[in-house]
């Protein structure tokens, strides 16, 4: 009995004095990303790997657990169309959800990561259990069990018992600590077009007690849908997504809580488009915030064309107008934004005076897609006033733009509709002018 007391308290000790040490690891590599198939290969751990993060975060999606159903135009069951009567998208059984966590655990490449990082994580819709969906799913508690045991979260882990799997970190010897604070963007959001809440009153006043309480040098802020870009700003009214924008008096709460806090710092990073960009907005707290968009690992936006038709992808992406992206020399494309699968890289300079951070979105080869760095003194609000004129660029929101601008690719995809329907009319007139040409020449003959 004395000796299984001595061994338990032993065991303690030693837990005790391992998660001292985690504390006090210096972080300077962190690699974070999202949206991945279980179903597909997933080659890019490899250059995760290649990357030899300390922490991989997990912005959602991590795996795909409902079911898709094809397009239908006709019959019984149409998934597409203003006569749509059925869902496209259906929540699978919980024991098909563990068998598709199942597969995503036992990736070899992940498998590799998970044996020498710590991985930690939050979810989108689909690990959630359902596209888009919100507070109203009822699968969200059983499924909250699911995705910590995918992330081994430990049995008595209080996140086990709260609602959502918001959750924070903080890492690193005092003075050059990284705090990553992980939101559920699920568990209690509101519907769509409500524009009512994102987090839910809990977690509200949880971001508040982590966000006013101790200071650290850096703190990463996870969520899995954008913060910044509003994309459905510029893309509408042909297609919308989901992200902070679309619930502006939230966003508005986000960035306000931020700025009364008087935390130095602090940015975000975002998964969930299916294309990777950085964005930056200059006119909510007393320094840029950014927003470092990595998505998907196998899930790519210019994967829904073939190979040969990827350069309309590329030129959408370049012509939507965008006025918190940032454009610099770091991009591979004159969009800066990247449509093929990819991950997101932080490397921390702490011998740097004042430190320096790098943030990148990589590709499947590990090379840098788009990419910035940050001084860690430009994310402080005592000495950073925002400037006219370079700057304001990050400060219009996409809907006070022209309409004219605003609306361009809406402008561009109706004109060419229209073109190619005139065309067909045009096709059609010719076609019956030639017939009846041609029947009253057979009739005088
Ligand atoms: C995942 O990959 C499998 C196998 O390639 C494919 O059949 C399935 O449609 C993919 N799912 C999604 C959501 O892309
Ligand atoms: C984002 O765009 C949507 C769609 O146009 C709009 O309703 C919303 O107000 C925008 N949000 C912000 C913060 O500008
Ligand atoms: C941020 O807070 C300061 C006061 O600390 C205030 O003067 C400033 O207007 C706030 N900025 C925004 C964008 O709300
Ligand atoms: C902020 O202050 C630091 C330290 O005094 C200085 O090195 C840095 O250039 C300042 N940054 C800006 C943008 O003024």
């Amino acid at each position: 009995m004395e000796r299984l007391v001595a061994a338990v308290l032993a065991a303690g000790v030693l837990q005790v004095l391992l998660a001292t040490a985690d504390d006090h690891y210096l972080l300077s590599r962190i690699a974070f990303g999202s949206c991945a198939n279980q179903s597909a290969p997933q080659p890019i751990w490899d250059a995760i790997n290649k990357f030899d993060p300390q922490v991989f975060i997990w912005l959602g999606d991590n795996i795909y657990g409902d079911i898709r159903r094809p397009f239908i135009f006709l019959g019984k069951e149409r998934t597409i169309g203003p006569w749509q009567n059925a869902p496209r998208f259906i929540p699978s059984s919980s024991s098909e959800m563990l068998s598709r966590y199942n597969s995503a655990k036992n990736v070899p490449g992940y498998l590799r990561l998970r044996a020498k990082a710590k991985v930690v994580g939050t979810w989108d819709d689909h690990d959630y259990g359902l596209n888009d969906a919100g507070k109203e799913f009822s699968a969200k508690s059983t499924n909250q069990r699911l995705l910590l045991d995918f992330l081994d979260e430990p049995q008595d882990s209080p996140r086990r018992k709260q609602a959502g799997v918001y959750t924070s970190y903080t890492f690193g010897p005092p003075g050059k600590q990284v705090k990553i604070i992980l939101l559920d963007t699920r568990y209690h959001r509101d519907p769509l077009s409500s524009d009512g809440s994102v987090l839910g009153d809990s977690q509200w006043s949880w971001l508040g007690k982590e966000l006013r309480g101790p200071p650290s040098a850096i703190t990463i802020i996870g969520s899995s849908i954008q913060v910044i870009s509003n994309l459905s700003g510029t893309t509408g009214p042909l297609f919308y997504m989901e992200s902070w924008g679309r619930f502006p008096k939230e966003r508005d709460r986000l960035f306000k809580l931020i700025n009364d806090s008087k935390r130095d710092g602090v940015f975000f990073i975002s998964g969930d488009v299916h294309f990777g960009e950085i964005t930056r907005y200059d006119c909510a707290a007393g320094y840029p915030l950014y927003d470092i968009t990595s998505s998907g690992l196998t899930q790519a936006v210019e994967k829904v064309l073939p190979s040969p038709l990827r350069f309309i992808v590329r030129f959408l992406a370049w012509f939507t107008p965008s006025t918190m992206r940032v454009k610099n020399q770091n991009c591979r494309y004159r969009s800066c934004t990247y449509g093929e699968p990819n991950f997101g890289a932080i490397q921390i300079n702490w011998d740097a005076s004042p430190v320096n951070l790098k943030i990148q979105v990589r590709d499947i080869n590990g090379l840098p897609v788009t990419g910035v760095d940050i001084s860690l003194s430009e994310l402080q609000a005592w000495n950073r006033t925002i400037k006219a004129g370079q700057d304001q660029r990050h400060c219009t929101l996409e809907v006070k733009l022209p309409w004219i601008v605003r609306y361009r690719l809406a402008i561009l995809v109706y004109s060419v509709l229209a073109l190619l329907l005139l065309a067909l009319v045009g096709l059609i007139c010719a076609v019956t002018l030639a017939c009846r040409v041609c029947l009253k020449k057979c009739k005088t003959d």
